[in-house]
């Protein structure tokens, strides 16, 4: 069945591999979005059912912006927040942009995109791609205080949407990502090796993103090969 999919953070990393993967149905229409435009119309170039679009979830008016982006939708299925920004300091040494920027991409924008998204939405799945530093009881990491607090409010985010939307039939529910491979990881921990690959951990987000919501709503999952 056709369905419209929105990836937010598409340039790099695991939301370009979720792109691919939802491209590859031809039936479906997907709309990535990142800052890098050049390289998101680059790659997906081969697609004729990708669109790619500027937005920035650092900057101003992030609602109206999206609301723009979307208002040539029909409506929107699936909603994926996958954008992420990672400041690896020592706490004394986080600047107030550190931190105000790191809750800007991590959750206030992810807010506002959502309530942008919603004005096309009646039913359908909303993920949104936490880490497992913002789990609670997870193994935490010195240096992620900004990050791992920001994704940390994702997973409350979650919880507060699907109580005021648990008469709807859209679903909200968040991921709790451990390490993957990708771009992110390798700039904040240079030469750590995670167990997954970006493309295997797309492939789960797609799966869960396309099928969960019949079964789950409100609902912060852990997905890491590590314990606890
Ligand atoms: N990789 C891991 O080990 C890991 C672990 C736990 C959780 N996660 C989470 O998984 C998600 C994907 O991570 P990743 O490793 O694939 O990261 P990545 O390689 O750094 O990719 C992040 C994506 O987010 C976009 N983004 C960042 N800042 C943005 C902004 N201001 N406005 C719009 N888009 C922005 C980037 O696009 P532009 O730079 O082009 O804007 C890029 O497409 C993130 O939410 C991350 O926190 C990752």
């Amino acid at each position: 069945m056709h369905k419209t999919i929105v990836v937010v953070g598409a340039s790099r990393g695991i939301g370009k591999s979720i792109v691919d993967l939802f491209a590859r149905d031809t039936l479906n229409r997907i709309v990535a979005l990142s800052r890098n435009v050049d390289e998101m119309n680059r790659h997906f170039s081969k697609y004729e059912n990708v669109n790619c679009f500027k937005l920035d979830l650092n900057g101003a008016d992030v609602r109206s912006k999206s609301t723009a982006i979307f208002s040539n939708l029909d409506s929107i299925d699936i909603l994926i927040n996958n954008a992420g920004k990672l400041v690896n300091k020592p706490f004394l040494e986080l600047t107030h942009d550190d931190i105000n920027s790191s809750y800007k991409v991590n959750i206030t924008s992810v807010m506002e995109t959502t309530q942008a998204a919603l004005s096309k939405m009646t039913k359908g799945h909303i993920v949104n791609i936490s880490s497992m530093g913002g789990f609670q009881g997870s193994v935490k990491f010195s240096g992620l205080s900004a990050y791992s607090t920001s994704k940390a409010a994702l997973c409350s985010f979650t919880e507060l949407f699907s109580e005021e939307y648990k008469d709807s039939e859209i679903a909200m529910n968040c991921l709790c990502l451990g390490a993957a491979q990708t771009e992110m990881l390798e700039e904040a921990f240079p030469g750590y090796e995670a167990p997954v690959s970006a493309e295997k951990m797309a492939e789960y987000i797609v799966d869960f993103a396309l099928s969960a919501n019949q079964w789950i709503k409100g609902k912060i999952i852990p997905v890491s090969l590590s314990t606890p």
